[in-house]
């Protein structure tokens, strides 16, 4: 059950990994249902803090860092500040943004682990590993890929199947490859330290049930764990960019980065209270703290299993009372993917769309994927700007104050007789509060954001319907009314937007001349006093024209022509295969393919060998040296047309007595689908001891 009438709350939102910016998804997903809840609650005047940062730990990091050709350090460094920035700009209200880097979370989660290691709560246990022996390293989480049980996608990671969501292990992989090498891995053993989650079960079940409350893709994705039972848990890795741990002879290994990251959490907490010189402890420990949770739906197990096993192990910390993850959302029909760049990158919208931040918080939360995958689309962007922010909102509030400017100054009038129609848009006043309130608190954003536009659509008709132009002439008391309520609405909806919309609440206390209201005062008829003087009015949203939009539509088609080409590309290395062609091989490295030392050379001579049908032993001239190659083309040509070409030649391969004759190295070969061989040569004449490479 939820906790009621907490004393304090304690919000995180997930720690993203810092190896890449932000997008729609996430802010969908995570940190704008975060940020809607925590400015509610700090309007409520509610003791709240909002924690957040970066995950600068795990293979997501160093595996990034190798693609960019640079360290673990640089790619946080750089995407730290990226992602800090652009959620500032787009009013995330975090109370502070760290990242797992720092010394003091080090710290922190060594103390953790070494709290656990002394309660005896880990099992110690040798196992066989995955062990790339080029690259001379363990294959933990996604250094390793291979075909997944559930689905059988060839290209599943060592810790989760991105296709079908399941979460593995490097052992459940069929066929593994190193992501290091491509090579095939071989097991070592080594130590690590696991959580007994097998153990555990029954008390995670028992909390898991408490909180039958939970959403509904939530609380089914924790039964579904329960029911398969729960493994162990490895909280420690044989990498060497994490937090080291803090025990004797454990070089070259850091802790698992999901035990290290949710302690993050705890870590930024404390950084922030101590920063403002109070004590963090009660934000983690009293029993009248509210913890709750943003994520999206991967992290589900992470924050409702395994990190609620390791603060109940731990002791003395409350555990989440609600953890609201969102499913994914899609763009354009497609599953967003930064690979292929299909997203709506943060950074580049708050470029595009200056100001515009409120339009973009309206049209996520709108069609947040709360209960279910959804889909943003640039036409719904542009269609929920102008024909719900500009006709429906924007509209109300500019006509109520232009109304305003023109019959009474910018004055607010006095309210005078009170009709049925005042009556009824004053109980719509009072009751809508307290209903998106209900909702926020069910962490219902969308039905919440509803709310508040259904009372711009009350105002719209309530003008409508009493039409305040025409009785202008004949009854200017009556006006006075309609004016006094229809700006009391307006007053209201700059409450009740806040959390939505900060920009423009804030923008439209400015032209209401007020200084800003707390939740309290919502659902009142006095919130503008008679004879108040108003601000000016310019317009809250503009419409947006259809070329903005067809730019940003022609980007993401310029990423899926890119994509095509590129698809095309590498299936046009291959000719479509006649037969079939033989397996791929494992990849190698550059470094591999540079050993080989290939070369042009001349046949001078050539002889069958006795006593074989598929033999030639030929003399060639390699520029370095004349030697003799025993080579299996006697099936193919004949000696006497194949002196004075040119071939290639691994000239480097380990001599070698075939009947009786050292053959020093080898001839290459191309062998057709069917089986017959001809030799690979030069297109144009080459010196010989020339170099293929
Ligand atoms: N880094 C993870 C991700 O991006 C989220 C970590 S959330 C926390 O999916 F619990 F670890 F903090
Ligand atoms: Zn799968």
């Amino acid at each position: 059950m939820p906790l009621q009438n907490p004393e304090r709350y304690t919000v995180t939102a997930a720690l993203i990994y810092a190896n890449g910016p932000i997008h729609i998804g996430h802010l969908a997903g995570c940190y704008l249902p975060a940020d809607i809840y925590v400015r509610y609650l700090r309007l409520q005047e509610r003791d709240v803090v909002f924690v957040s940062g970066t995950d600068e730990h795990g293979v997501p990091i160093t595996l990034k860092a190798r693609k960019e050709g640079t360290t673990p350090q640089e790619v946080v460094d750089k995407y730290y500040t990226q992602i800090k920035e652009s959620f500032q700009e787009f009013g995330i209200s975090f109370d502070i943004y760290s990242r797992t880097s720092k010394p003091a979370h080090h710290q922190v989660s060594q103390d953790f682990f070494t709290t656990l290691y002394d309660k005896g709560i880990f099992r110690e246990e040798v196992t066989e590993q995955y062990f790339d022996e080029k690259a001379n390293q363990f294959l933990a989480d996604r250094y390793i890929v291979g075909t997944c049980p559930n689905c059988g996608n060839p290209n599943a990671y060592g810790d989760q199947c991105e296709k079908c969501g399941t979460s593995l292990s490097p052992d459940e992989l069929g066929n593994p490859r190193s992501t290091l090498s491509g090579g095939q891995p071989i097991k070592r053993p080594t130590k690590n330290w696991y959580l007994p989650l097998d153990e555990l079960q029954p008390r995670i079940k028992a909390y898991v049930d408490s909180h039958p409350e939970w959403k509904t893709n939530v609380f089914g994705q924790c039964q579904s764990w329960l029911n398969q039972g729960l493994h162990p848990r490895a909280m420690t890795r044989d990498l060497d960019w994490g937090v080291k741990v803090p025990l004797p002879d454990t070089e070259g290994k850091v802790l698992y980065v999901w035990f290290d990251a949710p302690i993050g959490y705890i870590t930024f907490t404390k950084e922030l209270l101590e920063s403002r010189g109070q004590n963090w402890e009660p934000y983690w420990k009293d029993k009248g703290t509210k913890l709750v949770h943003f994520i999206g739906k991967d992290n589900i197990v992470f924050h409702c299993i395994i990190f609620p096993s390791m603060l109940m192990e731990h002791g003395n910390f409350v555990l989440a009372d609600n953890v609201p993850a969102n499913e994914f959302m899609n763009l354009e029909g497609d599953k967003i993917s930064t690979s292929r760049n299909w997203a709506v990158w943060l950074h580049e919208y708050l470029r595009d769309f200056q100001g515009k931040q409120d339009v973009l918080r309206y049209a996520l939360c709108a069609t947040a994927p709360e209960t279910k995958d959804s889909d943003f689309s640039w036409k719904d962007f542009q269609a929920r700007n102008n024909n719900e922010l500009v006709a429906i909102l924007g509209n109300f509030v500019n006509r109520a104050l232009v109304l305003t400017q023109k019959y009474f100054g910018g004055k607010v009038p006095p309210r005078n007789n009170l009709f049925d129609i005042d009556l009824d848009a004053i109980e719509s006043i009072r009751l809508l509060p307290g209903q998106i309130a209900a909702s926020l608190e069910a962490y219902r954003f969308r039905e919440a954001l509803s709310l508040l536009m259904d009372l711009a659509r009350v105002g719209n008709k309530y003008l409508a319907d009493t039409e305040p132009w025409k009785l202008i002439k004949t009854d200017e008391s009556r006006v006075q009314t309609i004016l006094n309520l229809s700006l009391q609405i307006t007053a209201n909806l700059a409450i009740v937007m806040e959390p939505f919309l900060p920009f423009t609440a804030c923008k439209l206390y400015g032209m209401l001349n007020l200084p800003g209201y707390k939740w309290k005062d919502a659902g009142g008829i006095d919130l503008l006093s008679e004879g108040h003087r108003l601000g000016e009015a310019p317009l809250l949203f503009d419409k947006i024209e259809d070329p903005a939009i067809e730019t940003q539509i022609q980007k993401l088609m310029d990423s899926k022509k890119a994509n095509e080409q590129s698809a095309i590309a590498s299936a046009a290395g291959a000719a479509p295969p006649a037969i079939s062609a033989a397996e791929a091989k494992p990849a190698i490295s550059f470094d591999d393919f540079t050993e080989m030392d290939i070369r042009v050379a001349t046949i001078l001579a050539a002889e069958a060998v006795p006593k074989t049908k598929k033999l030639l032993k030929l003399t060639l001239d390699t520029g370095l040296d004349q030697r003799t190659v025993v080579s299996g083309i006697a099936e193919h040509y004949q000696p006497g047309e194949i002196v004075g070409r040119q071939v290639c030649l691994l000239a480097n391969l380990a001599p070698r007595e075939i009947k009786g004759i050292m053959s020093q190295g080898m001839i290459l070969m191309a062998e057709d689908a069917g089986g017959s061989l001809s030799f690979v040569q030069p297109d144009k004449p080459v010196s010989n001891g020339g170099t293929v490479r």
